[in-house]
């Protein structure tokens, strides 16, 4: 466990507790809007580090992890034309300004931040306009619904877990047409799907664990296909769950998965095999 994860324990208590039926069971007195999670989000952006000096005009991804996972499929989607991504529950646009340092082409892209607390936006919306390219960043009050348009890249980053129906709402989400979709810190793996209350500097909301094939079933059922997938071993969750959740609910990693559409034959075949149960 790192010691920013020791200290939060040791101030607001174990993160994941309790196995629940179903996200009505918890309660959910949404962390995102609380000071709390706007003093964290604050920090968090001023501590983005600039741009390294650049190797061939690519400047360094933010770290080994799973944000170069996304800078490199950005950059590589951007060299010579127009890149749009979308962020859903993207909160400040954090991890949009994390990236744009790292991105080799950033004129070429534009991201687009898409959440239900609005009043993040405001935070996100005026640290824009101290970093370079900041600009790049747009965040969008309406919701989604409207959003028209092509979707290059979809982003998510740790927030599939809070959406009412997680795999149901992703499906949506890629019926739109992102040509790649980039899912970081993923609460997902070979564990049962299931619901708990998860304790966010100390407010406490409803959040979905999900059994990892029943997640790229949905995916495939959408006409989706996994390209890539590994453990965000930074996120260390080994220490996080109460003991009221057994060993086979538990994982000890989040998950990078990276998809792209597959054919369309293969998508209706993969359709057919979800809707008999196969
Ligand atoms: C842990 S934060 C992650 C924020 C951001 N992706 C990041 O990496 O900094 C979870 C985010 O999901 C958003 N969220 C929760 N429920 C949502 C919903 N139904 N639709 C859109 N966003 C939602 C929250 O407002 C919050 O900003």
């Amino acid at each position: 466990m790192t010691s920013a994860r020791r200290l939060r324990k040791h101030w607001w208590g174990v993160l994941f507790s309790g196995v629940f039926p179903d996200r009505r069971s918890v309660p959910d007195e949404n962390p995102w809007i609380g000071p709390a999670w706007a003093d964290l989000s604050q920090r968090k952006l001023r501590a983005i580090p600039p741009a390294a000096v650049p190797v061939d005009g690519v400047p360094a991804a933010p770290t080994l992890g799973y944000p170069a996972v996304t800078s490199l499929v950005i950059n590589l989607m951007s060299q010579d034309r127009p890149c749009r991504v979308v962020d859903f529950g993207g909160g400040t646009g954090y991890e949009c300004f994390r990236l744009l340092p790292s991105l080799s082409r950033p004129e070429n892209v534009s991201f687009h931040v898409f959440d239900s607390n609005r009043a993040l936006f405001d935070l996100g919306q005026a640290f824009g306009k101290t970093v370079p390219h900041g600009d790049r960043v747009f965040f969008h009050p309406d919701s989604f619904d409207g959003w028209e348009g092509p979707i290059d890249i979809l982003h998510i980053n740790t927030a599939l877990q809070y959406l009412p129906d997680p795999i149901a709402d992703l499906a949506g989400l890629l019926r739109r047409g992102p040509q790649c979709v980039v899912l970081t810190r993923l609460l997902a793996g070979e564990i049962p799907t299931f619901t708990t209350c998860q304790n966010v500097l100390g407010v406490r909301t409803p959040c979905t664990f999900l059994n990892v094939r029943d997640l790229v079933a949905g995916c495939a059922a959408a006409g989706y296909r996994v390209a890539f997938q590994a453990p965000c071993l930074e996120e260390d969750l080994t220490g996080d769950f109460a003991p009221d959740i057994p060993a086979s609910h538990r994982i000890p990693h989040s998950l990078t998965l990276v998809l792209h559409p597959m054919a369309a034959a293969q998508a209706c075949a993969s359709a057919t095999a979800s809707d008999q149960g196969l």
